[in-house]
């Protein structure tokens, strides 16, 4: 674990590098998930910047994803979207993935957008449809706040009364309704993976009361909690996870499923951004 001021020497030389290559000061972060690449698509781009060029940024290993930043406007809004995010299976530690989270707030973001796959557990759910995230359970064996504490950033022991900005909820409904589009909600349970659970882990999480389950988003979203970010999340409902009625279940369907569902949610956050307040 670095001690706060080599942290705040790895920052700085991130952002610094960042700022010389882009002149923007960004309001709202997105992080895109599996399969939901190309929502980058309705974005003016301003610049990109590499992860393997950002000082003591991490590298993404998985293939569906292409690790940049990427900056510009969506809907008039200035935006930094991360193409590709680092997944605690991936063997990256939390504080790994809370450091882009970090350099992002050091940039400007004020809101961070976040999306994922995720299997659902609410027998109400199907397969290609989106939640807006309500709230999380942690069941990483982890957080990334631990260790010694930046006062300046954050508090000690933050409150989780409102992780998941309710305004930006009701803002994704009322967008929802607009656009006819089916929005579920629900609690994200986040679990290390890569293993897809079993059907007795399936029945224990919906027992815990989560309606889906995947395996990122929460060690970012703690991070950016921590930092006084609003967060708005959303899962695309890939794959049920039922206990009693179990299938197999192949990384192609949870792209496939990802990629189908993905003009929606993009739409959705397109018209959330167009008319969030920054
Ligand atoms: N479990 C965990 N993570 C996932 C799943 C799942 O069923 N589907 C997509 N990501």
């Amino acid at each position: 674990m670095n001690t706060l001021a080599e942290f705040n020497k790895m920052r700085t030389e991130a952002v610094d590098y960042i700022k010389s290559q882009v002149k923007f000061e960004p309001k709202i972060g997105i992080i895109l998930g599996t399969g939901l690449g190309s929502l980058v698509d309705g974005i003016t781009m301003v610049g990109t910047v590499n992860y393997d060029r950002i000082p003591h940024f991490p590298v993404s290993t998985v293939e569906s994803h292409a690790g940049r930043l990427l900056f510009g406007h969506l809907k008039g809004k200035p935006v930094v979207c991360m193409q590709g995010r680092f997944h605690y299976y991936e063997g990256y530690s939390f504080q790994q993935i809370a450091f882009p989270i970090r350099v992002l707030k050091a940039l400007g973001m004020q809101t961070l957008i976040v999306s994922n796959a995720a299997g659902g557990m609410n027998p109400n759910f199907q397969p290609g449809d989106i939640m807006v995230i309500k709230d999380h359970i942690n069941f990483f064996p982890g957080n990334p706040l631990l260790g010694p504490n930046d006062d300046t950033l954050g508090d000690r022991f933050p409150d989780m009364y409102e992780v998941y900005n309710h305004a930006l909820i009701r803002l994704a409904r009322e967008v929802a309704l607009e656009q006819k589009l089916r929005l579920q909600e629900g609690v994200y349970i986040g679990v290390t993976g890569p293993c897809l659970e079993t059907s007795a882990e399936y029945r224990m999480f919906r027992g815990f009361g989560a309606d889906a389950v995947g395996m990122s988003t929460v060690p970012e979203v703690l991070t950016a909690h921590h930092q006084h970010n609003k967060i708005l999340g959303f899962s695309i409902i890939t794959d049920m996870g039922l206990a009693d009625n179990m299938h197999p279940c192949s990384l192609d369907d949870v792209i496939g499923a990802a990629t189908k569902a993905e003009p929606k949610l993009r739409t959705l956050i397109a018209g959330c951004v167009e008319r969030m307040e920054v």
